[in-house]
């Protein structure tokens, strides 16, 4: 591979495994650590730079993983210490680096530190937490919602005679990060990893971190509409992104700067475009990746998802970010609806060569690169307590938590005893073993452009321009050093012949359709319905 001096997560692809669903090694029916370290000549020949592996800390499983009770341990459920360690050498003997998920704004309820803070009004830990009285007719202390309920998100404690705040689940309290103790402590935790090798953080919910001193009300949301989550009554004003979140994230970045190698912080932030562009720091001193969600939006629905809207989006987003600063893309995670459902199966694949052409660091969701579909789950099978919790009870998560498929065996290859979700109905067809042999499959593609990216520095790493965005056609240049590829989009589903232009001539690099690769195009070039190209430019 060509190389250059950049840090290894700008040309690098991060790859996310959401652990009780990758492999399960001993039987019990839900993924960990061995299980990962089993599949690593997977990653190694699918061609990722870098694994973020989602919570496996001691938890009540509350929220599987999302409420730590030990910030500095290994849940039996995935396995021991050793097991990390492990994985850890066996990633990094193979050059792939692994990130971990860092969940520093609440922790379990039954996390030491919430036991003692909950004892008594005067307990040293009692400030750790957010603890406030009631307002004078008993009610909670402000209007704030859990995102994870809808609910107020204030919950009353008889024995001490106040609520505590949790963002998310009652069983997921808020740490109390304008206290110093608190950071000390949680940067300890990353200490801890930072030691043991690991090479950067994806960190929960950071713009949450920081709420109103005074915690005021939030205002009425005039658009809420019904389909939206209940919490979107309120507009999300005061509880969280307040003034001090940066000088926190800064702190953050200087720890992880303090080790040698560069050790990114990735920011899970759910903001509007300007107030996230500030996370990465007035010097970019705080978080190297704001995690950009943009094209998860626009993907939402099949209507949003046209050249216009998306160049717009790519330029607005390229406009906005501070001089120097990295982009970064996602089309999917452990929380929103899989990209192949929302979009269909023809435009999830044009939307993979998108993620993996635009300008930034991608994110792969596992099992995104099989074309895997969201799952329906019988209601009795419903595991995701941010569904179960929902007003009227909805799937929540777990539609996209469902096992990898490796092979048409038993559970798909994933467990040898009952999976803790069902598989997809399809799973011995989608699986790795299947897609691997046949060339056309959204295996293959993925791994021919990773291969790709992975070659050519223009695509890792080079300028971004666009070239078009008419009749129904997402057209753009990559270029670095003299090397240039235009990549270009058939997002309408019809066929069509695109004029890129006189003097944009070249051949063709990859495609999401068979036989075309190596053809010459000249000016102008013919797309079937649903065809991605890359083609490599020639003066
Ligand atoms: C983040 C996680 C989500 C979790 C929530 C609370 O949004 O991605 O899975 O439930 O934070 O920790
Ligand atoms: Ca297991």
């Amino acid at each position: 591979m060509a190389t250059v001096n950049r840090p290894w997560w700008q040309s690098g692809v991060v790859y996310q495994i959401y652990p009780r669903s990758f492999q399960d090694s001993n039987g019990d029916g839900i993924g960990d650590l061995a299980g990962i370290v089993e599949r690593i000549d997977y990653l190694a020949w699918l061609g990722i730079d870098a694994v973020w592996v989602s919570p496996f800390f001691p938890s009540p499983m509350a929220d599987f993983g999302y409420d730590v009770s030990d910030y500095t341990g290994v849940d039996p459920i995935f396995g021991k210490m050793a097991d990390f360690d492990r994985l850890v050498a066996a990633l990094h003997a193979r050059n792939i680096r692994l990130i971990l998920d860092f969940v520093p704004n609440h922790s379990s309820d039954q996390h030491p530190w919430f036991k003692e803070s909950r004892n008594s009004r005067d307990n040293p830990k009692r400030d750790w937490y957010i603890w406030r009285d009631p307002r004078p007719d008993g009610g909670p202390p402000n209007n704030w919602l859990s995102l994870a309920t809808g609910r107020n998100a204030w919950q009353f404690d008889p024995a001490t005679g106040q609520y505590y705040f949790h963002a998310f689940l009652t069983e997921q309290p808020d740490l109390n990060w304008r206290n110093p103790a608190v950071r000390k402590a949680m940067y300890d935790a990353l200490r801890f990893w930072l030691d043991r090798g690991v090479d950067g953080f994806r960190v929960d919910v950071l713009w949450h971190l920081a709420k109103d001193p005074e915690f005021r009300d939030n205002p009425i949301n005039p658009d809420y509409r019904d389909s939206d989550p209940p919490w979107r009554r309120l507009q999300q004003i005061y509880n969280a992104d307040q003034p001090g979140i940066i000088d926190i994230v800064k702190e953050m970045r200087q720890l992880l700067d303090s080790y040698p190698g560069d050790r990114p912080l990735i920011g899970e932030i759910y903001l509007p475009r300007a107030r996230l562009m500030e996370y990465y720091g007035p010097h970019l001193d705080a978080a190297q990746l704001p995690f950009n969600f943009s094209l998860l939006w626009e993907s939402w629905n099949r209507e949003k998802w046209n050249a216009p809207a998306l160049m717009r989006l790519v330029q607005d987003y390229e406009a906005a970010l501070p001089r120097g600063a990295w982009p970064n893309w996602v089309v999917g995670n452990h929380d929103q609806p899989r990209i192949a459902t929302r979009l269909g199966a023809a435009q999830a694949r044009v939307a993979m060569v998108m993620l993996l052409t635009l300008r930034g660091t991608p994110t792969l969701y596992y099992a995104d690169e099989l074309g895997h579909e969201s799952v329906q789950i019988p209601p009795e099978r419903v595991r995701d307590p941010f569904g179960i919790n929902m007003p009227g009870g909805t799937q929540g998560r777990d539609p996209v938590r469902t096992p990898m498929p490796w092979d048409a065996s038993a559970n798909a290859g994933f467990t040898k005893g009952e999976p803790w979700l069902p598989l997809a109905w399809n799973a011995a067809a989608l699986s790795v073993e299947t897609q691997k042999h046949d060339a056309g499959s959204m295996l293959s593609l993925t791994r021919s452009l990773l291969a790709l990216r992975r070659s050519e520095l223009a695509l890792a790493i080079g300028d971004w321009a666009p070239l078009s965005s008419g009749d129904g056609i997402l057209a753009y240049q990559r270029t670095w050093e003299g090397r240039s590829f235009a990549i270009v989009l058939e997002l309408e589903s019809r066929p069509k012949t695109v004029r890129l232009g006189d003097g944009i001539n070249g051949q063709v690099a990859l495609s999401t359709h068979p036989g075309r690769v190596g053809q010459r195009i000249a000016g102008s070039v013919r797309l079937d319905a649903d065809e991605a190209v890359v083609v490599a430019l020639t003066d």
